[in-house]
């Protein structure tokens, strides 16, 4: 899909966020040029796709593409219960409704926000794990996804395994930096859920990138094939919960995989209750279809090799102009460090948000903030601290922008750079109790 780009002047970008109460959710897509606020369901679909779509089949009940969907999940996944889902979260909502009590834990690597939220909101915690180089965001260490396994040994230890109903992991990282997790992390978390006796699930999002991280960092696996580093990675889960609006290219699309029989009973009669029947989700037919196509296209190794490489290309190019950045690359985004890009602020002070809205303001670029607006709050007693880091998040869509696309979002970030003392703090003015990032308005302080 090519689309226009509309350019805008830096005076009618200044006004467009005063009336976006600098909340970069809340603009319009058509006032931004260049677009890394999310990788999600923002890719562009192949010519195979759109052909699939066209010969989706929207019977209610036992669809051809559901079997198409079902069968290529599996293939990959390798689960033997597979449950379609509008997107991520509803899969998250579906898993944690039917397994998380008022005092569960669960840990993982990083929770992402809205796994995170759906935790709390069925008043279980959400503890994260990360590995301790994963604090240092200027390690090289090559899988800086990773859980600390010493930690969660020591949870289960503390808190017993009755009140932790499943242990997950988060491949690539997305709010640790988009690092990969290794096979041999995934092995250990693995060995100690069964020890234990708890289910362990893969949070899938873009487990082809994870793969390929595996594949070109962890000796081993050089002369191994996309596709079977993928279903080795499952081999060691007892489910996953997967947004088919990452790594299968599709514009909406997820789902829940399980082996226990039992289980997914239980998540399918939230299913019909909540977003459709089993054989379609919350999805049309040619969603189905179009999703099919991308699992496959996503485990092309030219693509992923292209993928990791050009997102390094603006990771070099922003340590060179001595832009502090989220090292080594990771897959979908590049991760500046707000913190050190803006020394003179407090982190309640938002710098990642500061930054994000300068940004916009000087090249039209949209990214994300992934810090204290994100994860400071509390929404139990609405307190308030910093989160472990302050990041903006670029990230970037797949097969949707090129070389020099990337080389005005490097130009833009650099004249940010070049006045940087000058930057102010923000506040909140207003903001709800979950996923405030999406909603709350913001002024300069
Ligand atoms: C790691 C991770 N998990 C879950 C989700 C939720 O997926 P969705 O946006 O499809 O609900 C996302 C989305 O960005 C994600 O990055």
């Amino acid at each position: 899909m090519v689309e226009p780009i509309k350019l805008s002047t830096r005076e009618q970008r200044e006004r467009l966020i005063e009336t976006a109460h600098y909340n970069l959710f809340l603009l319009r897509a058509e006032d931004v040029i260049i677009d890394l606020l999310t990788d999600s369901g923002t890719s562009a679909m192949s010519a195979e796709a759109w052909g699939a779509m066209m010969r989706g089949d929207e019977s209610y009940a036992g669809a051809r593409s559901w079997y198409r969907f079902r069968d290529t999940v599996k293939d990959i996944f390798g689960f033997e219960q597979v449950i379609p889902t509008h997107q991520g979260r509803a899969a998250e909502h579906i898993l944690f409704g039917v397994t998380v009590k008022p005092d569960s834990i669960i840990p993982n690597n990083t929770h992402f926000d809205t796994t995170r939220a759906n935790i709390e909101f069925f008043g279980g915690k959400a503890i994260d794990l990360p590995c301790l180089e994963a604090d240092d965001l200027e390690s090289e260490y090559p899988f800086k996804g990773n859980m600390d396994i010493a930690a969660l040994e020591n949870l289960i230890v503390d808190e017993g395994s009755e009140r932790i109903p499943i242990i997950m992991v988060t491949v690539t990282n997305n709010s640790g930096g988009g690092q990969p997790v290794s096979m041999a992390n995934i092995r250990e978390i693995s060995r100690i859920a069964r020890g234990a006796n708890i289910p362990f699930y893969i949070d899938a999002c873009r487990f082809a990138e994870n793969g390929h991280f595996i594949k070109r960092r962890e000796p081993g696996y050089e002369n191994t094939s996309a596709a079977d580093i993928a279903r080795e990675m499952f081999s060691y889960a007892d489910g996953c919960t997967m947004s088919a609006k990452k790594d299968a290219f599709a514009n909406i699309g997820g789902f829940l995989c399980t082996n226990d029989a039992e289980l997914a009973q239980r998540e399918r009669n939230i299913l019909i209750l909540t977003e459709g029947f089993p054989t379609y989700g919350g999805l049309a037919g040619r969603d189905l279809e179009a999703i099919a196509v991308g699992l496959r296209e996503i485990l092309d190794e030219h693509y992923l090799d292209y993928r990791l490489l050009s997102t390094r290309y603006v990771v070099e190019h922003l340590r060179e102009l001595g832009i502090p950045v989220v090292v080594p690359a990771g897959g979908h985004a590049v991760y500046i460090d707000s913190r050190r890009f803006l020394p003179h602020l407090e982190p309640l002070q938002y710098p990642g948000q500061s930054l994000a809205v300068e940004l916009y303001v000087e090249a039209g670029v949209r990214g994300c903030e992934i810090g204290t607006v994100m994860f400071g709050a509390d929404p139990h007693n609405g307190d308030e601290r910093p989160a472990r880091h302050d990041l903006v998040r670029l990230a970037i869509p797949r097969r949707v922008y090129t070389q020099s696309h990337m080389d005005y979002v490097l130009e833009g970030l650099n004249l940010v750079w070049e006045r940087r003392s000058d930057i102010r703090g923000m506040r909140i003015v207003r903001a709800p109790k979950y996923l405030r990032h999406f909603t709350a308005e913001f002024d300069w302080i």
